[in-house]
């Protein structure tokens, strides 16, 4: 592991760090699957529109670029990177002007994102997401929800968990983004009060569009959910993750996933 804070080899951060002391930061987990960063751009775009939105200062592309490429050294590997609004007085209210934190991680590639291939057996978490529209859509680093909702399994029989909002709407997985096949179309999830709006979702979705099939936003229900023909899960790491089971019950492997992969090894 490589870490870069504020461009300088360290593992230290100031305890009265805003990321550490509320959470109030940003993250990005950048797929670096053959020594260059994948789908970067997008990445940066939703770093800077988080910075916007929750008031930071914007970071410097070039810089946030320079870095990924030092940790990563051109090694296979994944790059995780925090903006915080960095270190403040005792209190919520933001130290302004604020001089951000940034930490730029370089962890080897994980041996379990070979299982991606052989499907994803999911289930319901009880774990509900509350809504926010001032939040939806950030990778923010609020977390808890993801983590209670991860607590809820441990038993080598369940690969990953879908959650709902508290009115009962599918939003997502614990880290992934989720397609539904519905008569024949991909839908996903609206993300206008809740969840992250995940880099390899836009990017499973321009593909579709480029094919002539729009995926469709909505307000998805459980019953969508179990009266699909085929799931999928996107997130920078995997790609297209196909769901081979939904609460036990088997679900075909959507060829869509395969040729989807092909096309993000291509662009
Ligand atoms: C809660 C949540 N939603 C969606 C995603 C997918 O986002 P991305 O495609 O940018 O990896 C993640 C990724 O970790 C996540 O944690």
């Amino acid at each position: 592991m490589r870490v870069l804070v504020d461009g300088r080899e360290s593992r230290s951060i100031d305890p009265l760090d805003r990321g550490l002391q509320y959470g109030d930061g940003l993250f990005e987990t950048i797929a670096v699957p053959g020594g260059r960063p994948r789908l970067l751009d997008w990445h940066l775009e939703r770093l800077a529109e988080g910075e916007r939105r929750l008031g930071f200062p914007a970071s410097d592309g070039d810089t946030l670029r320079r870095e990924i490429d030092i940790v990563s050294s051109g090694s296979r590997c994944i790059v995780k990177l925090i903006v915080t609004r960095g270190s403040g007085e005792r209190g919520y209210r933001p130290p302004r002007p604020a001089r951000p934190t940034r930490i730029v991680v370089a962890w080897d590639w994980p041996a379990t994102a070979a299982a991606a291939a052989t499907g994803a057996r999911v289930g319901w978490c009880r774990t509900h997401l509350g809504r926010n529209p001032a939040l939806a859509g950030l990778k923010h680093l609020n977390r808890l929800e993801q983590v209670l909702a991860r607590a809820e399994w441990d038993d080598g029989v369940m690969d990953e968990g879908l959650m709902c909002d508290d009115r009962g709407h599918v939003i997502a997985a614990t880290q992934a983004n989720l397609f539904a096949k519905v008569g024949g179309r991909w839908a996903t999830p609206r993300l206008d009060e809740c969840g992250v709006a995940g880099v390899m979702r836009r990017a499973f979705c321009a593909w579709q569009a480029g094919r002539g099939a729009p995926v469709e936003e909505l307000a998805m229900t459980r019953a969508h959910v179990e009266a699909a023909t085929a799931l999928l899960l996107t997130n920078a790491l995997a790609g297209a993750w196909p769901v081979s089971a939904l609460e036990g019950r088997p679900l075909a492997l959507d060829p869509a996933a395969d040729e989807f992969q092909a096309w993000l090894a291509r662009a």
